[in-house]
């Protein structure tokens, strides 16, 4: 049996461990599982226990669940322990990590495994600390706030950037929430003006856009599936490509690979686009050849002046917020720097001192600085 209690205040002692995978022993676990649910097992004799913490991004983290998972189990069973000898736990999950829980679910289902489940508010951080022997599971919740790094409250500074954002479990808060199609004036913007003004202003010249922080892609992909209708529909003859980038090489190595596992709203709306540009099996697809040959993704800080130029649109979504000033109004110069003429750039909602700082005319209707 798990015993499980919320603690008051953290253990003293040894500082939990950080990171990702199966932690197996027969006497005390301390994991920061920090926005990620976790998996305990145990053995019904106590003699042996596991924490399991996947921190994939996107689609791989079904399949890297179940193996870890199934490596897990076979360490228990060359132990002595068969599965129906032991018992499964599931705990926590932040607000932004919460659709692992289903995920975890899943698979411990393919395994006849039915978790106990504590502590799925979704509000909380946690450090969970595991006693096999006695089923003990002490978990410490706290707030995103204030000891963490929280890149969402923060108010990064410039130089601030690698650190909140490059290591995906850093301090256990990670800010790179993305979806398909996510900022849909973009796709109008680009429908009703930016393509146009490009095939009259640049005939026959390839179209570049730029994702500056793509997170694991999905907007990459999104930009890429509609430039190629788009351009297919205006009958225009001309190559294009989506550059996309992030600070986060992990986040990136799921984005070059190009499968991802569609929410299902997603895939109510715009399953005509999975079909027709990848392969789709079930709620996940794998993006085709055709497409994918007009996607580059490579890891890029914007903080530093790209050496690529001309491009027609540069889409720096859901970044700003986590910035000052000064640091937005460098990222704008960098983009207004590599800007085709004229050129659009999206970062979402800017104040007017920004906007007058940076030079840049403002075209409201689709909330666009214009670079001419
Ligand atoms: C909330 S996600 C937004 C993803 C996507 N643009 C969207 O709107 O769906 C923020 C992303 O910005 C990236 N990021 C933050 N600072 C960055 C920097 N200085 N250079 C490049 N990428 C950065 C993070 O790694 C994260 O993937």
């Amino acid at each position: 049996m798990f015993r499980y209690k919320p603690l008051p205040q953290d253990e003293a002692g040894a500082p939990p461990r950080k990171g990702a995978g199966a932690f197996i022993a027969s006497s005390r676990i301390a994991l920061d599982a920090g926005q990620h649910p976790v998996v305990a097992l145990r053995s019904h004799d106590g003699g042996m226990g596991a924490m399991l913490l996947v921190a994939d991004p996107g689609a791989g983290f079904s399949a890297k669940a179940r193996e870890t998972l199934e490596n897990t189990l076979q360490r228990f069973a060359s132990g002595g322990w068969k599965r129906e000898a032991l018992e499964a736990a599931l705990v926590g999950g932040a607000e932004n990590a919460k659709w692992k829980i289903a995920k975890w679910r899943e698979a411990l289902k393919q395994f006849s495994l039915a978790p106990q489940e504590y502590d799925l508010n979704g509000q909380f951080y946690r450090k969970v600390y595991f006693e096999p022997k006695s089923g003990a599971l002490n978990v410490f919740r706290e707030e995103a706030d204030p000891d963490h790094w929280n890149p969402a409250k923060a108010k990064l500074a410039l130089h601030d950037g690698v650190r909140a954002f490059s290591d995906n479990h850093a301090g256990g808060v990670v800010a790179n929430a993305t979806r398909f199609f996510r900022e849909k004036i973009t796709f109008r913007a680009l429908r009703e003006l930016v393509l146009p003004v490009h095939l009259e202003q640049a005939a026959g010249e390839p179209f570049y856009l730029w994702s500056a922080a793509c997170s694991t892609g999905a907007e990459a992909y999104s930009y890429a599936m509609y430039l190629h209708r788009l351009i297919g529909r205006a009958g225009a003859n001309i190559d294009f490509r989506v550059f996309a980038t992030d600070i986060n090489e992990k986040l990136l190595e799921g984005a070059k690979k190009g499968e991802y596992e569609i929410h299902k709203r997603d895939l109510e709306q715009y399953r005509p686009y999975f079909q027709r540009y990848g392969r789709l099996e079930g709620e996940t697809v794998t993006f085709n050849e055709e497409l994918r040959r007009h996607l580059t993704f490579g890891v890029f800080d914007i903080r530093n002046v790209p050496r690529r130029r001309g491009f027609r649109m540069i889409v720096c979504a859901n970044v700003f917020q986590y910035y000052n000033d000064d640091a937005r109004g460098h990222f704008l110069e960098n983009f207004a720097s590599c800007a085709a003429r004229p050129g659009y750039i999206y970062v979402g909602p800017v104040t007017p001192d920004l906007l007058a700082r940076s030079g840049l005319r403002h075209v409201p209707k689709y909330k666009l600085l214009e670079v001419d």
